[in-house]
């Protein structure tokens, strides 16, 4: 078995694999630097087939780097729910504010400004480069992560930034003149629909199975190798479903931190029973008719597990001089959801909202 020499040898069977194998994707339709970067944001925490609408929506309702400075946030957020992880697009705003401002609202075709653009790491910026402009640049995730530690038989931890730049500079070396966003959406695409990260690797359909170490030794499922990350934290949380009449109670979350600004059901810290949860309520200076306890739920965000008890209270219509010590506000059944983006942690609580009382 001819094995990998040189990584260079991947170049060509690689790219005639893509030529006959990529899959039709709506953002490799006219690359456009805005669509590749709306792409390859939605695609770092979700799966190809999951972000499709979510793309099409999003750039018929923005379709420009300007539309996207001036969007509202509350609609923002609107366009961006389910896709979590709401830093993103704020981040994306953000730099469609510095491109309006600084660059005539256009992607400048200058590598280090777009990676010093906020929210934009160096597998972005390799992205938006090579596919959009036709720049030699790496663009290296961990679909390519895998594929190389595959090939290579390398058992380095891919989640080290040392590891992934020495990827990144291999890479470099081999992008072929002309063909360099194909080149990085080859690997991609390999590592997604091939050389596959859950369950054995298809290996019999892989054009570089001649070339792959691992797969010479028989060990492609051992690799690559990530260090286990640390246990996330356990949280108990207390939500409420608080209503009156046809409103219900929001409340906005700091600016830092935790699903930082976004709206949400009223929570607290622990478990309460009955009696505290009646209680907290008298504090925020309302008056409750009737107390509902309804089903457990858990929310796993990346380093923190919620464990929620939920309850629906029913309030008198709340005073407008109401005076507690939490900003709650109610708005208008109807109104929240045409308006309000509410986090997925409170999905299994929000479908209360729609119950008659
Ligand atoms: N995952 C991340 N980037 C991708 C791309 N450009 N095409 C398909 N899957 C991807
Ligand atoms: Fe991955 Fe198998 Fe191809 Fe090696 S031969 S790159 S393990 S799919």
């Amino acid at each position: 078995m001819e094995q990998l020499q040189e990584l260079q040898e991947i170049t060509a069977p690689l790219l005639a694999w893509y030529d006959g194998h990529a899959r039709v994707l709506p953002w490799r339709e006219h690359p456009s630097p805005y669509r590749v970067w709306v792409s390859e944001i939605m695609l770092q925490q979700t799966r190809v087939e999951a972000v499709k609408p979510y793309f099409e929506r999003f750039i018929g309702e923005l379709p420009s780097i300007r539309a996207l400075a001036e969007a509202p946030e509350d609609r923002l957020l609107k366009l961006w729910e389910g896709l979590g992880y709401y830093n993103r697009v704020r981040n994306m705003q953000k730099a469609a504010r510095i491109l309006t401002e600084e660059y005539g609202g256009e992607m400048p075709a200058d590598y280090d400004v777009i990676l010093s653009l906020p929210g934009i790491g160096s597998y972005t910026a390799g992205a938006i480069a090579s596919i959009a402009f036709g720049m030699r640049r790496p663009a290296v995730d961990g679909n390519v992560l895998r594929v190389l530690s595959r090939l290579e038989k390398s058992y380095e931890d891919i989640l080290k930034q040392s590891v992934r730049r020495k990827f990144e500079k291999e890479v470099q070396e081999i992008i072929p003149e002309g063909r360099a966003g194909d080149f990085n959406q080859s690997l991609i695409e390999l590592g997604a629909i091939v050389c596959v990260p859950n369950g054995a690797p298809k290996c019999g359909e892989c054009p570089l199975e001649k070339l792959c170490r691992a797969h010479a030794e028989g060990v492609e499922l051992e690799l690559p190798k990530k260090t286990p990350p640390a246990k996330r934290k356990l949280e108990d949380r207390t939500v409420l479903v608080l209503v009156s009449d046809n409103k219900a109670a929001l409340h906005k979350r700091p600016e830092k931190g935790l699903l930082a600004g976004l709206y949400e059901l009223p929570n607290l810290e622990g478990r309460l029973g009955r009696e505290e949860v009646l209680e907290y309520v008298k504090k925020q200076g309302l008056s409750p008719i009737r107390i509902q306890e309804l089903p457990e739920a858990k929310h796993i965000f990346s380093h923190i597990e919620w464990h929620m008890a939920g309850y629906m209270v029913k309030v008198e219509e709340p005073d407008s001089k109401r005076n507690g010590p939490e900003d709650f506000f109610f708005v208008e059944k109807k109104q929240m959801e045409e308006t309000y983006s509410i986090p997925a942690a409170f999905s299994a609580y929000t479908g209360y909202f729609k119950e008659r009382y």
